[in-house]
């Protein structure tokens, strides 16, 4: 059973409130970082004539509720109240100051009218649309330059396009941009431990994608991600050029990699030069044809001190996979993933510096990317097809590369395959099967701290 399913079924065993539990419990949180406030300003979106029939299209509504939260600016900020129903709407702007709200059973729809769908500037550290050239298309719930936003309620649900229509159009749910020279703090919190009421809580992500894009201070917690295992670009969770990203307690299935860090790519990213650091990833569950917990393969900003712990993976592509290329420049330092549980993968751990995907040709293959202190811990796997492998960059070698306690059972028969390493130096202990002679085992004590 995953573990995040059985603590909480501890705490429900345990505490009839569900947010004693999390009060009360030594369930250890980063949650803190972006306080969970009240507004006493509360509006609904039926005020603003606001229709849940599923047919009815929103958009006014919408965009005239946040025109009022932002323009009467009350004290505290104010709340928008989503009730029961499907809202169907096109994209719209979040603003500074507000919580949006969703009942139980409130559904906020994508209308299927992609053709109209606005395009916008590409992000400066990817300078072209990441899946097509030229713009991108505005997310769906879209936010730029904002502070104190939290989106929560009973089993929300917001529903993106048909599936059909997403293998065209790469649009995520939720990208929040911030002016990075304004040195306010963005508070983005994503969650719904706002009720006691527990039963059937969770913040359904359907078929999409929350990138956050040079965020800092933000929570993400009990969530539930999902996208079909064979829909392209549907990252579940991107912190991107953020720092002081917090993501606890979710269920995240999807196409592609469930978490991944990125900081932009080759000179684009280069140039904007914004890295994402103090990322903590905790009791994730998940799974993907893709990988698990990613870094990169876009890490040209750099990518520093990030922690996982309590990962639990089911039918998986590739578990752990920390990638970069030629071409990116930028730095991966201090990475840790502890107890993680994987079951059915294609491969366990990979480290590489060769992913190839440019934004155009005009990349610089002196642009090395630096890969330097990654500490993977405590991690078992059963049917893993191959343990692991790790390919440094022969002129940028991976240095501080530390694996221990690892413990990737294969598939018994032809299927299984050794580990195979190059261009790495660090250390292993109590691995097996046993990685590769470029990492030295003479580390007895289960440390690797002489390599940082
Ligand atoms: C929403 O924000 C985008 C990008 O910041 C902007 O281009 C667009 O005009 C805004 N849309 C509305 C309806 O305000
Ligand atoms: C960002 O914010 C700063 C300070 O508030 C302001 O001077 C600058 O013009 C803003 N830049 C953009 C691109 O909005
Ligand atoms: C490494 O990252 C962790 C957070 O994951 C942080 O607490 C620690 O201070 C970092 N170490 C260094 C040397 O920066």
């Amino acid at each position: 059973m995953p573990r995040l399913l059985l603590s909480l079924l501890f705490c429900f065993t345990i505490s009839v409130s569900f947010l004693s539990c999390f009060t009360v419990g030594e369930v250890i949180t980063c949650s803190g970082i972006v306080p969970m406030r009240s507004r006493n300003d509360k509006i609904s979106i039926t005020d603003f004539g606001g229709v849940g029939d599923g047919k009815t299209l929103n958009t006014k509504a919408f965009r005239e509720a946040i025109y009022r939260i932002q323009h009467l600016r009350r004290t505290g900020g104010t709340l928008l109240y989503i009730p029961p129903g499907v809202y169907l709407t096109e994209s719209f702007n979040l603003t500074s100051h507000m919580t949006l709200y969703l009942a139980r059973g409130a559904v906020i729809k994508a209308t299927q009218d992609t053709f109209n769908w606005p395009l916008i500037a590409p992000l400066p550290s990817y300078g072209r649309g990441r899946e097509r050239p030229g713009g991108r298309y505005m997310s769906f719930i879209h936010g730029d330059g904002l502070q104190d936003v939290i989106i929560t309620g009973l089993l929300v649900l917001f529903r993106f396009i048909d599936r059909l229509i997403l293998f065209k159009f790469e649009v995520e749910m939720l990208k929040v941009k911030m002016n990075y020279s304004s040195k306010d703090l963005v508070g983005l919190r994503v969650s719904n431990v706002e009720e006691a009421d527990y039963a059937g809580n969770a913040l359904l992500v359907d078929w999409h994608q929350l990138r956050l894009f040079t965020l800092f201070n933000v929570v993400i917690r009990f969530v539930t991600i999902l996208a079909p295992p064979d829909s392209p670009n549907t990252d579940g969770i991107d912190p991107d050029s953020s720092s002081n990203v917090c993501i606890e307690d979710s269920f995240i299935s999807t196409g592609d990699d469930l978490i991944a860090v990125k900081s932009g790519w080759d000179k684009y990213g280069i140039a904007y030069d914004r890295p994402s650091s103090g990322i903590t990833i905790r009791r994730i569950t998940g799974s993907s044809p893709f990988a698990g917990i990613a870094v990169g393969s876009e890490t040209s900003g750099g990518v520093k001190n990030v922690h996982a712990e309590n990962i639990n993976l089911y039918n998986m592509g590739v578990g752990i996979h920390i990638k970069t290329n030629i071409g990116r420049g930028g730095f991966i330092k201090n990475i840790t993933v502890t107890d993680v549980y994987m079951e059915n993968a294609r491969k366990g751990i990979k480290i590489a510096g060769d992913v190839g995907d440019h934004p155009d040709e005009s990349f610089d293959p002196n642009a090395l990317p630096t890969v330097h202190g990654i500490t993977l811990r405590s991690i078992w796997g059963e049917k893993v097809q191959q343990p692991g492998s790790i390919q440094g960059l022969k002129n940028s070698p991976f240095t501080g590369i530390c694996l221990s306690n690892i413990n990737l059972h294969g598939v018994p028969g032809p299927r299984s395959s050794p580990w195979t390493c190059s261009d790495v130096s660090g250390a292993a202990v109590q691995v097996s099967p046993w990685p590769c002679s470029e990492l030295t085992s003479t580390h007895q004590t289960g440390a690797c701290s002489d390599h940082f």
